[in-house]
């Protein structure tokens, strides 16, 4: 099946869908995105991505191309025409297109945004086989720009970070800064220690995580103490657990971090039940 995707106000099959050569985000990667997840059909914390997205574009000084009301139609839509029950709906909206290239940001008054929606159809995508299996993890220096917190498709670097742990035989990356980790090349990442759940503090050194925000706020609910501070490789080597979140993982268990086997090497128990409580809880309030 050919998938329809909305571009700059119309909706078209993927194959009649087209954009400037001049885009800034194809020649400078000055765009920002979002990924919802999809599950039963409803979006899992639309709200949460509509309120990250308007401060990243609010951070770069650009222009939303729509309110969040139409947006949402916009995912709604997509997700009806191409009959999504589990998969992903990935947004990009950009600087636009000013018709040549140029490093001086365009007259935002003549240069109207780009924006582009597509869906991903990920049947089984919450009764992944990878959360039995648990993940192997590689560490690679963070060598990223210094606004982590502005969800830029600026991905060469995370994306070489998950070639280099592929090469070595894992699933991911998490990448190290000052000693410390920061975050995994499209998650956040997190140890556990007895009934604590440890994770980096936000900051624009990482991404603050939508699904970070709700796993943690599940943990609370669940008795689990959480403490936000940074840890290290060798601290999460010796730890009982570790594990990763994103819209596309949700919790997603950790079991080998540059080769140290974490507990029996089977996904832990905590992080077992945070994904459980995650799926549970987030398909309530889809929408
Ligand atoms: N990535 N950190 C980074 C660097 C990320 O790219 C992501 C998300 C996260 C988790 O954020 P959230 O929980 O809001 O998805 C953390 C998306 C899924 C991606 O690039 O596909």
């Amino acid at each position: 099946m050919t998938r329809t995707v909305y571009v700059n106000g119309d909706y078209l099959p993927e194959t009649e869908a087209k954009v400037s050569i001049f885009d800034r985000a194809f020649l400078m990667a000055d765009g920002v995105y979002e990924v919802t997840s999809v599950l039963d059909g409803k979006l899992i914390d639309f709200a949460g991505h509509a309120t990250r997205l308007q401060r990243s574009l609010s951070e770069l000084d650009m222009r939303a191309p729509c309110d969040m009301d139409e947006l949402l139609e916009i995912h709604r839509e997509l997700v009806r025409v191409n009959d999504i029950d589990e998969g992903l709906v990935y947004l990009q909206i950009t600087r636009g297109a000013p018709g040549d290239r140029d490093f001086v940001f365009p007259d935002p008054e003549t240069t109207e945004p780009t924006i582009v929606l597509f869906t991903q159809n990920k049947p089984g995508l919450a009764d992944n086989p990878a959360a039995r299996k648990g993940l192997k993890i590689l560490s690679i220096e963070d060598q990223r720009w210094g606004r982590r917190d502005i969800k830029t498709v600026q991905l060469l670097y995370p994306s070489m970070g998950k070639m280099k742990a592929r090469k070595a035989g894992c699933d991911d990356a998490w990448m190290v800064e000052d000693g410390f980790v920061t975050e995994g090349t499209s998650n956040n990442a997190y140890i556990v220690k007895g009934n604590r759940i440890i994770t980096r503090a936000l900051s624009s050194d990482i991404l603050h995580g939508i699904t970070r925000a709700a796993v943690l706020r599940f943990a609370a609910e669940a008795q689990m103490e959480i403490e936000e501070r940074n840890f290290s490789i060798a601290e999460a080597q010796e730890a009982d657990e570790a594990f990763i979140t994103s819209a596309s993982a949700f919790v997603m268990p950790v079991v080998e971090i540059d080769g140290a086997v974490l507990g029996d090497g089977t996904p832990g128990m905590r992080s077992t039940r945070l994904r459980e409580i995650y799926l549970e809880e987030s398909r309530k309030t889809a929408i």
